[in-house]
């Protein structure tokens, strides 16, 4: 049953909400002072568009994935329209605010899990039509083999929002310096194929990891692949077509291809 304005008022005042303004009733918002995160936020409505591209105005059929979920507005949004959804998170202090969520809006159609994505398989979850990896790729230290594991569990589609590291050290020079703490270029191989990057520095080995919010949860630094290593990871994951989707960032494309590296990219199976 749907929590009354004062017991989710005095909720809400207990949790730290950061990036998504869900609309609870009439009276309460998640995230005074911003935007309504649905219909507004522009990847959502991306997300959107490339379902209805792939699979026509059926979400109700879809069993979606929502990787590192945050704040819920991904999950609830879609399972609003009617797909089964599963959102994992693994950070308690984001995952009490999808409990939250759960409670209030007990849909029987979405549920929140409190787990690492990198426990995310098939075998543990099933198989999904689609998966969202909006902006976890780059928090993980072992992307491509992560790439490979969720492409196993996913039928159709995966929609994966990620930073990327510049390929040479003349744009690293040009990024933006919230994202400067970026080593110098790595390989790496799996399975014989070689796959570039670098580190990037999340916070302190030492740090309380449960505080930083957006950050990555079981690993202290994560590794960026570069744009070119990221697309061939994807389509080495299994995925036929590999796009990507300018439609929701054209606007700040340049400023999304050096100062603060960043990509939406579609991947498609074709069955
Ligand atoms: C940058 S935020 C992105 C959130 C959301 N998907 C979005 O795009 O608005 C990264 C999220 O992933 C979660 N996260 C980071 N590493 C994780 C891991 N290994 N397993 C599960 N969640 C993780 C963080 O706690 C945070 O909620």
């Amino acid at each position: 049953m749907a929590l009354d304005t004062e017991t989710l008022k005095q909720r809400l005042a207990k949790q730290r909400w950061t990036g998504h303004n869900l609309r609870l009733n009439d009276e309460v918002t998640t995230w005074p002072g911003h935007s309504d995160f649905d219909p507004l936020d522009l990847r959502l409505k991306a997300i959107r568009r490339i379902l209805r591209f792939t699979f026509g105005d059926q979400p109700g059929k879809l069993r979606i994935a929502d990787l590192g979920a945050l704040e819920g507005g991904y999950s609830l949004a879609l399972a609003r329209q009617g797909a089964e959804v599963i959102g994992v998170e693994a950070r308690k202090l984001n995952f009490d605010k999808l409990a939250l969520l759960e409670e209030h809006f007990a849909l029987p159609n979405l549920k929140f899990v409190m787990a690492d994505v990198k426990e995310f398989t098939a075998e543990r979850y099933g198989a999904f039509d689609v998966v969202l990896a909006l902006g976890i790729l780059y928090h993980l230290d072992r992307p491509v083999e992560w790439l490979r594991q969720v492409a196993a569990a996913t039928r159709r589609l995966i929609v994966i929002d990620s930073h990327f590291a510049p390929a040479d050290d003349h744009a690293l020079s040009k990024i933006d310096p919230r994202l400067s703490a970026l080593s110098a270029l790595e390989t790496v191989t799996y399975n014989g194929i070689s796959y570039q990057g670098r580190w990037f520095k999340e916070f302190e080995p030492t740090f309380s990891r449960e505080e930083e919010l957006w950050a990555s949860y079981s690993n202290w630094r994560s590794f960026w692949l570069t744009k070119g290593s990221l697309v061939r990871a994807i389509r080495d994951a299994g995925f036929d077509l590999v796009l990507e989707q300018h439609d929701y960032s054209a606007d700040s494309h340049d400023r999304l291809a050096i100062e603060f590296p960043r990509t939406m990219i579609v991947g498609l199976k074709l069955n």
